[in-house]
């Protein structure tokens, strides 16, 4: 179902247009890949500014990585690395014996940097150029490389696990199938995917689709989608992953976009 959109509430800096002529225009590409490619291009900078920071303020959602990170050791035979609470853990970067993850849709790796404090060896792809760059700068220890969701190059059942963080936003049912699909084909019998995703927001119930055109003061051109709980769960299902557990949130910062969110977890069939 696609509803008509009221416009979702501002995030901080949505109202300053800093959009130029060009911008506006180079989304004529119908391809919808490239306008989730040139939009996230675009947002980059300031995405990297305002979220790549944000995991220490984050503790739900920490909460979910860490559940990820020792399922994987346990699958794997390596020790889960202790953690503290408000002392960061050693970084595994440069070891490789430690268990291998993937973060598809990395963005500014914030997320693949936790989870080398994990002990998790983590590779992190995306596929825009200009987030990948950001994300070397703000972790020049990485592994991360642009690629897409739906063509990973990455050998069949390489990963104990694999985590998709608000990355599939853009997907319709048949992408997210497909990008499922193609983690399922890397990741491991009996490893772990971790998903997060959108389930509703003010006048968008789950199934409804908003297109977001503006985001950081730049025009962009991003079809969003929200799914319902048990439509993740069947699609999950349907890639061939169990579902094991699922976490819903509400927003908690006024820079995210203000959606219900979710964290699934399954265990690969
Ligand atoms: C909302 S951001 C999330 C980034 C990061 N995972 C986080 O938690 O902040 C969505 C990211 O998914 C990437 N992305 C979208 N579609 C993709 C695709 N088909 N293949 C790879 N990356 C994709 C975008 O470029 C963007 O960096």
């Amino acid at each position: 179902m696609v509803t008509e959109p009221p416009p979702l509430p501002p995030m901080d800096g949505e109202t300053i247009d800093e959009s130029s002529e060009d911008e506006a225009t180079q989304f004529a590409s119908v391809d919808p890949l490239d306008k989730i490619r040139s939009s996230y291009d675009i947002v980059a900078e300031r995405y990297a500014l305002e979220l790549a920071d944000d995991m220490a303020r984050r503790p739900i959602d920490r909460g979910m990585l860490l559940s990820f990170s020792e399922l994987v050791h346990e699958l794997a035979g390596t020790p889960v690395t202790p953690v503290t609470p408000g002392v960061a853990a050693g970084s595994v970067v440069g070891r490789v014996d430690a268990p291998l993850v993937g973060d598809v849709g990395c963005g500014p790796a914030h997320i693949a940097k936790h989870l080398t404090t994990l002990g998790l060896r983590v590779v992190g792809y995306d596929i825009s150029v200009a987030m990948i760059k950001q994300a070397r700068v703000k972790f020049p220890e990485g592994e991360l490389f642009v690629a897409s969701m739906y063509q990973l190059p990455v050998p069949t059942a390489a990963w104990t696990g694999a985590v998709s963080i608000w990355a599939t936003l853009h997907c319709n049912v048949d992408e997210r199938l497909r990008s499922f699909k193609e983690i399922h084909r890397v990741v491991k019998q009996g490893g772990y995917f971790l998903h997060s995703f959108y389930v509703s927001a003010p006048d968008q119930p789950e199934g409804s689709t908003y297109h977001l055109t503006k985001w950081f003061g730049h025009a962009v051109d991003l079809m969003t989608y929200f799914v319902g709980i048990e439509d993740a769960a069947a699609e999950m299902d349907r890639s061939g992953f169990d579902v094991m557990a699922a976490l819903v949130r509400e927003p908690i910062s006024a820079n995210e976009l203000p959606a219900r969110r979710c964290y699934m977890l399954g265990k690969r069939r």
